[in-house]
Parts: structure tokens; sequence; C-alpha cells
């Protein structure tokens, strides 16, 4: 049967379900590793993407023309941006949007140039089944995480969010831009820098996509140092709730 994609940008984000996938061959394409094998019995192709929208366009397209998946899964950490999504919560996107995509006034701000519309939307039942995976795992966090990282990283009780998840090619990092992006789009419960682009690509091929983000940052002046301690210590076990998604 016809394979789903894992894809994250970093190998910190991937790592503990790429160790999940004992039978995987690895397949270089575009200078990419995809790694295709099983997950829980079901076929999996797994693969690295790297940071950005178009390097995250690039892998889309690889993965529907080449191995040719029926639906496409991102996960990995994002930044938070609504009230309430704290470092440690996980968001599933119901929609995503660029946020750095602008040709006004030529098109409306935000919209996609000829294609009418600036959010595209993530397929529901499997966001459904997502979400429901990620609750079941944030139930037990010392289980997840380790009791330690509960500690440092305050995760007492985090909690699974839905709704609009917006990316671009800025790593968010100064409580203005934070404030800024709050603004403009209030429903925005986090920010990352590629899921809006690959939803795009899936929407021309007409292929479900879905997101998963775990919160390692709240976007502000603290952003760098709090991303680059939980992707180090955490990041990667989260990806473990994908495994029982399918
Ligand atoms: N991914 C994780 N944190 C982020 C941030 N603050 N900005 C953009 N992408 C991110």
């Amino acid at each position: 049967s016809t394979p789903i994609a894992i894809v994250a940008a970093m190998h910190e984000e991937l790592s503990a379900l790429l160790a999940r996938m004992p039978d995987e061959q690895r397949v270089r394409v575009a200078g990419r590793d995809f790694w295709v094998g099983h997950l829980q019995g079901q076929p999996v192709v797994a693969v690295l993407s790297r940071i950005g929208k178009v390097a995250a366009a690039v892998t889309a397209t690889v993965l529907l023309e080449r191995f040719g998946v029926r639906a496409i899964v991102f996960t990995g950490v994002a930044g938070g941006l609504a009230p309430g999504v704290n470092v440690g919560d996980v968001v599933v996107a119901t929609e995503l949007l660029q946020h750095d995509m602008d040709a006004s006034p030529i098109f409306p701000k935000y919209e996609v140039p000829l294609m009418g519309r600036s959010r595209f939307a993530a397929d529901a039942a499997i966001g459904d089944a997502l979400a429901a995976v990620a609750e079941g795992t944030l139930r037990d966090p010392v289980g997840l995480v380790g009791q330690k990282a509960v500690d440092e990283f305050h995760l007492r009780s985090p909690k699974v969010h839905r709704g609009l998840l917006i990316s671009g090619d800025r790593f968010v990092s100064t409580t203005a831009e934070c404030g800024a992006l709050q603004r403009s789009l209030p429903d925005a419960l986090a920010v990352e820098m590629e899921g809006a682009a690959m939803a795009q690509a899936c929407h021309d091929y007409g292929v479900p996509f879905a997101a998963l983000r775990t919160i390692s940052d709240r976007a502000d002046d603290a952003a760098h140092g709090d991303f680059t301690r939980f992707v180090a210590e955490v990041a990667s076990r989260y990806s473990l709730a994908l495994v029982d998604a399918w």
C-alpha cells in the first residue's frame, strides 16, 4: 500500500521516531535522505526537509512525485503566539498561512497570488487522530520526557491546541515581532518556518496534509535560548507521539 510521509525540518525533531523504524531503507534524492520503512506495520517515508519554506516545498514535491505518498504529516517545534500556548504544549493545525506572503497592493496581504486564498486547510481526519494521540501522550509528561525535563521546562499540564499555524522564512525572536504577528493575525496559535509551504504544495497535488508542532519557545526575546535548549533536550521525544497515530 502507499506510504504516509513523516517530515521534520531538523534531525533533533525526528531522531526518536527514526530509531523506531528498524527496517528502513535509505534513498537519497535532492540532497536529502528519505527513510523508507514501517511504523506499527504501516508503510512510512520519513525525511528531514531542512529549514524554511523552499526546503519544505522541494521536499514535498519529491515525496509526492517520487514516493507517491498518500498524505504528508509535518512535525517538529514552533514558537507559541496566542495567550496560553506555552512551552511543551502541542498545536495541531486546522489551517495554515504564510505570514511573510505580501504582494499588496496587487493582491491582499497574505494571499498567495493567483490562488485566491491565504489559508490552506489541514486534513481534519488526520488532525483528529494526531490530536487524540497527543492528548493521550501528554497526560503523562514524565513518561514522555522524564522528570528532569518536566521540572526544567515546567511541563506540568501540557495542552493540545487546534487552530491556525503560520509559517515564514523568519525565526521570530523578539517580543516586538511576536506582538506584531499577534495583532495582525489574532487567531494564529503558533509560528514556524515550513508548514504552510508544504500545505500549499499538497493542495496543488490534492494530497492530504497535517501538522503537529510542539511549542519550544514563545517567539519572544527569550526565544533563541528557549528554542536551543528545548530542541537539544526534549523535542525528539515528542515525535514518538506520532508512532501511535495510525
Ligand atoms: N520554530 C520554533 N520556534 C520558532 C520561532 N520562534 N520562530 C520561527 N520558527 C520557530
